[in-house]
């Protein structure tokens, strides 16, 4: 494993890192995280993805006893360890979990929330991802009902998720696209998703039951800036399959088109011009 992991103020090789048993992000999937990415090694959007944090760790009851800035001095401290070529950036995943205590729900058994954070070289995804856009599948597993695991918590507990991509994976694709209860499109299994639509943009509003992407938003505010309109409407897996382009957004995916739903190609089957022009200025911000 490539990489250096911070916990609760030790940083060691990714190989060396521990996390105890009786933790409960471990024994109950009680936790919450971020991913972030550099660009020129410089967090992206950090202010915004501490925001989702603090979010995350309210809807689940769980403490952050850390300022904004004392978590930046973590990540740039553990940044500063990971040994990497000049010209990398680096993938960085902070995890904050319930902590250590007996085998109960009771808060009261955790006090001392567990802080973790994984940095090791950006991967950067095949070129063709980009130039030829990518496979995704309209899987069976349904997003989380908001009212059972909201998908609004960026959550350790990832299972949703892993099915759904699980799913993906057996049908050949590179993401997985999930409805929710009620048959409308939520988001993929690790990234948000849009539709283009005689020249506009659309993307599910958050009560379909998804996660507040800061891509997304980003994306959306992108939009608006460079004179294409963007809405966030309830889409039907019809709407997507009928609209000229789609693409997904995320933060280590950035914006990468969608040119295949399972077989059947979306639009004129390579990424299109609003997709390109948004991709343009994306990486003009980046
Ligand atoms: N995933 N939806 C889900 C379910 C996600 O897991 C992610 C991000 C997104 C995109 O959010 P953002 O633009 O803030 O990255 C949407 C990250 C990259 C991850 O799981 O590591």
């Amino acid at each position: 494993m490539q990489g250096v992991v911070y916990v609760n103020g030790t940083i060691t090789s990714a190989d060396a890192a521990v996390v105890p048993v009786f933790d409960h992000g471990f024994l109950y999937g009680e936790g919450i995280y971020e991913t972030l990415r550099t660009y020129g090694r410089v967090p992206f959007l950090f202010s915004e993805h501490m925001a989702r944090l603090r979010r995350s760790a309210e809807l689940i009851a769980l403490p952050v006893p850390f300022t904004d800035a004392e978590l930046r001095a973590e990540i740039d401290r553990t940044c500063a360890a990971c040994e990497v070529a000049d010209t990398d950036d680096l993938y960085i995943r902070m995890l904050l979990t319930r902590g250590v205590g007996d085998l109960t729900y009771n808060l009261g058994a955790t006090p001392v929330p567990s802080l973790i954070i994984i940095v090791k070289p950006l991967k950067p995804f095949p070129e063709r991802n980009y130039t030829e856009g990518i496979r995704v599948a309209l899987v069976d597993v349904r997003r989380n009902h908001t009212s059972a695991l909201n998908p609004t918590i960026k959550s350790n507990n990832l299972l949703n998720n892993a099915l759904a991509m699980q799913e993906a994976y057996r049908r050949g694709a590179d993401e997985a696209l999930m409805l929710n209860q009620a048959g409308q499109v939520t988001e993929c299994s690790q990234s948000n998703v849009f539709i283009v639509k005689d020249g506009a943009l659309a993307t599910p509003p958050l009560s379909a039951g998804l996660l507040p992407g800061i891509t997304r938003q980003f994306v959306l505010d992108l939009a608006w800036k460079i004179g294409v309109p963007a809405s966030e409407r309830q889409l039907s897996a019809k709407d997507v399959a009928e609209s000229d382009e789609v693409f997904i957004t995320g933060t280590t995916r950035e914006i990468t088109p969608v040119t295949r739903i399972d077989d059947a190609p979306v639009g004129r089957d390579t990424p299109g011009p609003v997709t390109l022009q948004l991709m343009a200025a994306f990486r003009a911000k980046t």
